[in-house]
């Protein structure tokens, strides 16, 4: 069977960006591949966080995969710092990756902007441990937002590499994109990010989606309600295409081209949509957090499990670079 691993940074309550770009797309995922979903804690740590708040996260990334409907029967679920592999299998990869090729990564260009003042050696090898997550499984795909292809194309790179050099060793693997790989935030003009405070959450309460909603950006064109609106510039009906029927996104799109609705009608739609979807999520998701013993027996197994395939894979690739001196067996 083939294999897929992704993953998510416990940097923050999990929002819609993350639903629609990667959990909701896992979910199919599961029956089709063998699958690893990590909890990329040692990725969330390349930029300033709370100690103390850690764990927390961890718990709550933990129970939103469940929430959403990750199924611990048919996928594994795992930290990635609880598997060591992943930065020995890192500083090997390191030594192969140029650093040119980190340099021009742009998620590292922003970042060494927005933390100019902490500009860590982690933020510049972050898409080479991300490499290590994925190939240390041995993945043939990857299921990500839009905003992971730049590093999924480098991961491709240091296989090649590794490949070339050592003999062949790793599949190449290949990006999984669908529909919801770019959610824009309620700005109207960034991807909905944790750190632009731009988000609908996971465990949003419905009360909070609406008061979100009715101030999000929409057509900025339309400035009265009897102005007509283009409603492929605006971010509500982009969503309103992840989340509405056909004939509630065609209703929108009409009544905003010919001024028959304005923009708050569309967005209560929209608002009674979301809620729909996140609703019994949010309810799973509060009942999970307290049940901190079943999620720590499902982490340490998926452990366990991750840790058996990792064994197998680095026991290879220190048999390919060299490293089995066997001198001291
Ligand atoms: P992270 O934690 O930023 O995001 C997790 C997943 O959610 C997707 N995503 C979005 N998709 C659509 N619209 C958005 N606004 C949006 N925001 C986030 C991301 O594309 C991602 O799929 N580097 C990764 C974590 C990682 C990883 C890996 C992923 C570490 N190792 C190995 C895959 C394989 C990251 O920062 O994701």
């Amino acid at each position: 069977m083939k294999r897929i691993f992704s993953g998510i940074q416990p940097s923050g309550r999990l929002h819609i960006g993350n639903y629609f770009g990667a959990i909701k797309n896992w979910l199919q995922l599961q029956n089709e591949y063998q699958c690893i979903w990590g909890i990329v804690d040692y990725h969330a740590i390349t930029v300033p966080y709370k100690t103390d708040e850690l764990e927390e996260r961890v718990i709550d990334c933990t129970a939103s995969y469940l929430a959403a409907g990750l199924d611990p029967e048919k996928s594994i679920l795992m930290i990635q710092s609880k598997v060591k592999a992943h930065t020995e299998l890192t500083w090997i990869l390191n030594t192969i990756s140029p650093i040119s090729w980190l340099e021009r990564v742009p998620t590292y260009k922003d970042k060494s902007k927005q933390f100019s003042s902490n500009l860590n050696m982690g933020l510049l090898d972050y898409p080479v441990l991300m490499a290590a997550d994925v190939i240390l499984y041995k993945a043939n795909a990857v299921p990500v937002g839009e905003d992971q292809l730049p590093h999924l194309e480098l991961c491709r790179e240091i296989v090649r590499r590794f490949n070339h050099i050592f003999g062949k060793t790793f599949p190449e693997p290949k990006a999984i994109i669908k529909k919801g790989a770019f959610v824009k935030g309620l700005d109207g003009k960034n991807k909905m990010s944790k750190s632009l405070n731009n988000c609908i959450y996971l465990d949003e309460n419905p009360d909070d989606i609406w008061e979100k909603l009715s101030t999000a950006v929409t057509d900025p064109q339309r400035v009265r309600k009897t102005d007509a609106g283009n409603p492929e510039i605006c971010n509500i009906f982009s969503l309103h295409k992840l989340l509405s029927s056909k004939s509630q996104i065609e209703y929108c799109k009409v009544g905003c081209q010919t001024a028959d609705i304005g923009c708050l009608e569309c967005k209560k739609i929209l608002s009674e949509n979301i809620i729909q979807e996140l609703s019994p999520i949010r309810a799973r998701l509060i009942e999970l957090k307290k049940n901190k013993k079943y999620l720590k027996e499902i982490l340490m197994n998926g452990i366990e499990k991750s840790r058996k395939i990792a064994e197998q894979t680095m026991t290879e690739v220190y048999d390919k670079i060299g490293i089995k001196y066997k001198f001291l067996k």
